[in-house]
């Protein structure tokens, strides 16, 4: 069974983790979510606990385990997906920073690896985040762009988080 990683950053749409969780568990893979701490403030890890039939992570040091919850994860991963992803873990990523589960795990992943970015348009036309995304393709990351619309904010432009069916058939490409 294929091994998913899907990290969840707290992005409005961080609740569209579960549907995608569904769409990869019904397909067979094997789901494992990592949430940011702020991420489990907007999505229920009790819910994606439940949809996944995995342990949710969201901290480095969770005090019942004695393991690496870093590396255990990354063990045998076939897939390194983060959807929704923030501007924030995006610039963490390209920056080698590993503060918290998400992006520590990410320094330790060989898998490929699939952003799903979403944020406010402002944010998302940044000169910051568009030189962290295009350090991040150097690298060999992949990215599925954001949608253009209306954001939960109210604004309008390009920053909605792509529709979790085109997550789910680029993230098919890679694993
Ligand atoms: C309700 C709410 C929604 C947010 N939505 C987004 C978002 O869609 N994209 C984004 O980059 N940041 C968003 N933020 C800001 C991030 O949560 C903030 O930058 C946070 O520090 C990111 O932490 P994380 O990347 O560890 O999850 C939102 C904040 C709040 C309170």
């Amino acid at each position: 069974m294929k091994k998913i990683i899907l990290g969840i950053s707290s992005s409005i749409s961080a609740y569209k983790a579960c549907d995608l969780t569904r769409l990869f568990v019904r397909d067979g893979y094997s789901v494992f979510p990592l949430l940011t701490e702020n991420a489990a403030q907007l999505v229920s890890p009790l819910a994606l606990e439940v949809l996944s039939g995995n342990s949710v992570y969201a901290e480095t040091f969770p005090s019942e385990r004695r393991e690496m919850v870093h590396i255990e994860l990354k063990k045998d991963a076939d897939l390194f997906l983060v959807a929704p992803a923030t501007a924030n873990i995006i610039g963490k990523m390209a920056n080698g920073i590993a503060d918290d589960l998400l992006s520590t795990t990410y320094l330790s992943v060989k898998c490929p690896v699939l952003l799903a970015p979403a944020m406010n348009p402002d944010m998302w036309s940044h000169p910051a985040v568009q030189a962290n995304i295009e350090k991040l393709k150097e690298r060999g990351v992949n990215f599925i762009d954001p949608a253009s619309g209306l954001v939960a904010c109210g604004d309008e432009g390009t920053g909605r988080l792509a529709d979790i069916n085109d997550i789910f058939n680029a993230a098919k490409k890679l694993v």
